[in-house]
């Protein structure tokens, strides 16, 4: 059987606090110059107050509308996040209450900056299972709550924002924009976890009341590795997805990676034979928002007219873990 699943209603929410180059040349040892040659990053949104369910509310109240949809017809809310607002309850549980939904399935996945690409595979199974489901998946992220601001080898890097979507089995039909989802590939190698850590908190790295948080606290990165890893893996997972599905990157019409780095996009691209014209583009105006990296970039091409009926969209992320993924949707 073929594995249905539709994806519409991509929406995308920023806070509206905006942290600039030159902000951040106030209290770190950076410059601008640096922050755009090496990173293509101009500004960041930050949340300043909200938090992860706040700003997954907001992109997920325009997706329901846009996909069509009531709070009330959703049967699953799957939050990909490794930036809840608490441990228990989890993002999703807050989500829906702020949405005013009760008694569904409500859960939080974490696979870092990959996991909108992770949920969007959940989804699809979570299809095959009931003909009639209809999920919310939103992605949020509060980064900067993990940011240390002394340092500047992340604090210049990252920024918060959500995006969302709905996943359902039949097409929803009536003039929404849906994309079919022609396949996912998801990958994995935890012998690589120690390049990109967020420790503190977690069991393994437990908080002692009354100490002060330290560096482990927050987003810690061996950039060089990571970068190497992120252009590599996002390369193989792009290809095998293109070679399973006997098309080539000839055949894609929008290619949208995870924005961490405007100078990973090219360095993977230039390996792809990506087309510059084909590829979306907009960490210069939010930095690396984690998992909500792809779907702000989804909806926000969307908005821009950048994808139009017909079309094929390749998406891939990577992230800690690690962890990397990558899907093709047809529109
Ligand atoms: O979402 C997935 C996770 N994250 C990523 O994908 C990020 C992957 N890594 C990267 O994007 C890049 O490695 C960075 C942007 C983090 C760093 O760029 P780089 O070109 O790899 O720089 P580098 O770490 O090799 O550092 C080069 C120099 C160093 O100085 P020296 O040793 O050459 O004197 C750093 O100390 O740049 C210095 N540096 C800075 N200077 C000004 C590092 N950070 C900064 C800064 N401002 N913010």
């Amino acid at each position: 059987m073929k594995n249905s699943c539709y994806i519409a209603g991509f929406s995308y929410f920023v806070p509206e606090g905006v942290l600039t180059n030159r902000d951040l040349e106030r209290f770190v040892d950076t410059n601008d110059e640096w922050i755009v040659s090496r990173t293509g990053i101009r500004q960041r949104h930050v949340a300043g107050g909200q938090t992860c369910s706040d700003l997954a509310y907001e992109a997920s109240r325009t997706a329901l509308q846009r996909s069509g949809l009531e709070p009330g017809d959703i049967t699953h809310i799957i939050t990909a996040t490794f930036t809840p607002d608490a441990y228990v309850p989890n993002a999703a549980c807050v989500i829906m209450e702020k949405l005013g939904i009760r008694g569904i399935p409500a859960m939080d996945i974490n696979a870092a900056c990959t996991g909108f690409v992770y949920g969007i595979e959940l989804a699809r199974g979570l299809c095959q299972l009931s003909s009639g489901s209809r999920i919310l998946l939103v992605a949020s992220e509060v980064v900067t709550s993990r940011i240390n601001f002394k340092d500047r080898s992340t604090s210049v890097l990252f920024g918060d924002g959500a995006g969302a979507c709905v996943l359902t089995r039949e097409s929803p039909g009536g003039g929404i924009p849906a994309g079919y989802i022609e396949d996912v590939l998801l990958r994995a190698d935890g012998s690589l976890g120690p390049l990109l850590t967020v420790k503190g908190g977690g069991s393994g790295y437990p908080l002692v009341l009354g100490e002060t948080v330290g560096d482990d606290f927050f987003v810690q990165m061996e950039g060089r590795e990571v970068f190497k890893h992120a252009v590599r893996s996002m390369r193989d997972v792009s290809m095998d997805i293109l070679k399973k599905n006997n098309i080539t990157a000839d055949d894609i019409d929008l290619f949208i990676p995870h924005q961490a780095n405007i100078r990973i996009i090219e360095a993977l691209a230039k390996l792809m034979h990506v087309k510059e014209e084909k590829i979306f583009v907009n960490v210069h105006e939010y930095g690396n928002t984690s998992a909500a990296s792809v779907p702000i970039a989804l909806a926000d091409a969307w908005e821009k007219g950048r994808i139009r009926p017909g079309q094929l969209v390749l998406m891939v992320a990577f992230g800690g873990g690690f962890t990397w993924g990558a899907t093709l949707i047809r529109f």
